[in-house]
């Protein structure tokens, strides 16, 4: 295990922040998803979020007032002994409509006392540019990533920051799950539909910009700054075949597959040849620039970073649907399931590790896991969340095994919504994560005070024991 390995905690901007008009903010995507029935067809791209009812409840917009209490938030994340906290910059803060000239220093400045807060407790930053968030005035005037035009705009935005945490941040992530665009279009990129059009050619031309947009940002940001790392970020968790029949077996791959297509190009810096004959197949025609392959051939990642919560399973038969995150799954029958009705395998974890190492050989970061359930609060007001603890520690184990065991390279573990935050896929507060309880319900009332829970005190004494 690497001596420097960076254990800690992750958010996003979009989930935490709230704040949504303050100190020349502009709006963002994430402002405009509801909570409640109408959330999954806007993610979707499938509902346009200005016919929503007027009286619809945005969770993102208050979320749980990170903007004014980060520093009570950061010291909590001190106080457990965090090595790195990986959170993410609200674009719109910076650039309120993704074009100005200038940049929006008031949204800066917070950053920067943010990042400066961090340094002083010894915190590694770990910076997502992008997480399901982008000025909204760029989806209305250009149709989002379906644009060009947001590459220019994009390498401004990353330019900005670069220069301005030159020296404070080296450790940078382009986009958040990148392939997320393909199954919640809207919240991944912005992203909606008209009548008639093919949506494999909509995503995929999205995809081909944010990927030149990733290959660019990483040339931008080792010239600026040779010691910065760049990473791409993956909605991971690999793809069981429900039996050895042959054709579950082959479908498994090809799901795995429709993941990969983004790491191959971020890592290997080409797209690959089952791509290529998939968009044949599939009658997708890509618009490139005669420099495009060049570019993403030349400037390829440092790292992979990743997302886990669960494996996932197919069959090509008649079987019974199980959840997890967004991805279509079979129900795996050797599993457990969260109150979510995601699938909980720690062993998968490690499997994943592996599938993603033994492809590309490149260090890991894990920059997600964790648990999202209902928390008890009891009469004495501590939450005793077992669970997650149980959760965490099997997780954590997995990932031991395949660093210690299997020789994967890990640069580090950042535990998600190490304080409770909105839940992306639902849009609820009661589906926790956190080490830290925020007083906060679905509808949005609550005091938003702060306790620590009892996996507060396990993941400090987790750390403790790790930092010897
Ligand atoms: C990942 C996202 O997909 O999963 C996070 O990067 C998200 O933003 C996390 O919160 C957990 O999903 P959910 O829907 O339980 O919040």
């Amino acid at each position: 295990m690497r001596d420097n390995f960076l254990w800690g905690g992750a958010t996003a901007a979009n989930q935490c922040e709230g704040a949504w008009d303050r100190d020349g903010r502009g709006p963002s995507l994430v402002d405009m998803i509801p909570h409640g029935p109408n959330r999954l067809p806007i993610m979707l791209g499938q509902m346009d979020y200005r016919s929503l009812p007027q009286d619809s409840y945005f969770p993102a917009r208050e979320a749980i007032g990170f903007y004014d209490h980060y520093q009570e938030d950061i010291a909590l994340f001190a106080e457990m002994g965090f090595k790195a906290y990986r959170f993410s910059i609200s674009w719109s803060r910076i650039f309120p409509t993704g074009e100005e000239k200038e940049p929006n220093e008031a949204g800066l400045a917070f950053y920067e006392k943010l990042i400066d807060q961090l340094l002083a407790h010894q915190i590694e930053p770990i910076v997502t540019i992008c997480h399901f968030d982008l000025p909204l005035s760029l989806i209305e005037r250009y149709g989002s990533w379906r644009s060009r035009h947001l590459i220019d705009c994009y390498l401004r935005y990353c330019e900005t920051l670069f220069r301005r945490f030159k020296g404070k941040v080296r450790y940078w992530i382009t986009f958040n799950e990148i392939n997320m665009l393909l199954h919640l279009p809207f919240m991944g990129a912005g992203l909606l539909f008209e009548e008639g059009e093919n949506p494999l050619q909509v995503k995929y031309q999205a995809a081909h910009h944010e990927l030149v947009a990733s290959s660019l940002a990483t040339k931008l940001a080792h010239e600026i700054d040779s010691e910065n790392q760049v990473g791409c970020m993956l909605a991971a968790g690999s793809v069981y075949p429900y039996s050895c029949k042959p054709e579950d077996v082959f479908e498994a791959l090809q799901k795995d597959r429709e993941s990969y297509f983004f790491t191959d190009i971020q890592v290997r810096g080409a797209y690959p040849s089952y791509a290529k004959k998939f968009f044949e197949k599939e009658g997708v025609e890509l618009a490139m620039e005669v420099n495009d392959e060049a570019i993403l051939r030349d400037y390829t990642v440092d790292f992979i970073s990743l997302s886990y919560y669960n494996s996932r399973c197919v069959s090509t038969e008649a079987h019974e649907e199980g959840g997890g995150n967004v991805f279509a799954s079979a129900k795996n029958p050797y599993l457990t399931y969260s109150q979510w009705g995601w699938p909980l395998d720690p062993l998968g974890f490690r499997t994943t590790l592996n599938a993603l190492y033994d492809r590309y050989q490149k260090p890991l970061f894990v920059v997600e896991n964790g648990l999202g359930v209902r928390d008890q609060l009891e009469e004495d007001g501590s939450i005793q969340d077992d669970d997650r603890i149980a959760y965490l520690e099997s997780h954590i184990a997995a990932m031991l095994a395949a660093i210690e065991e299997d020789g994967v390279d890990i640069l580090g573990y950042t535990a998600w919504g190490c304080i409770d935050l909105i839940s992306a896929t639902s849009g609820e507060m009661s589906k926790r994560y956190g080490f830290i309880h925020v007083d906060k319900d679905d509808t949005g009332q609550g005091s938003l005070k702060r306790s620590r829970k009892k996996s507060f005190d396990w993941y400090k004494d987790f750390l403790k024991k790790m930092s010897i």
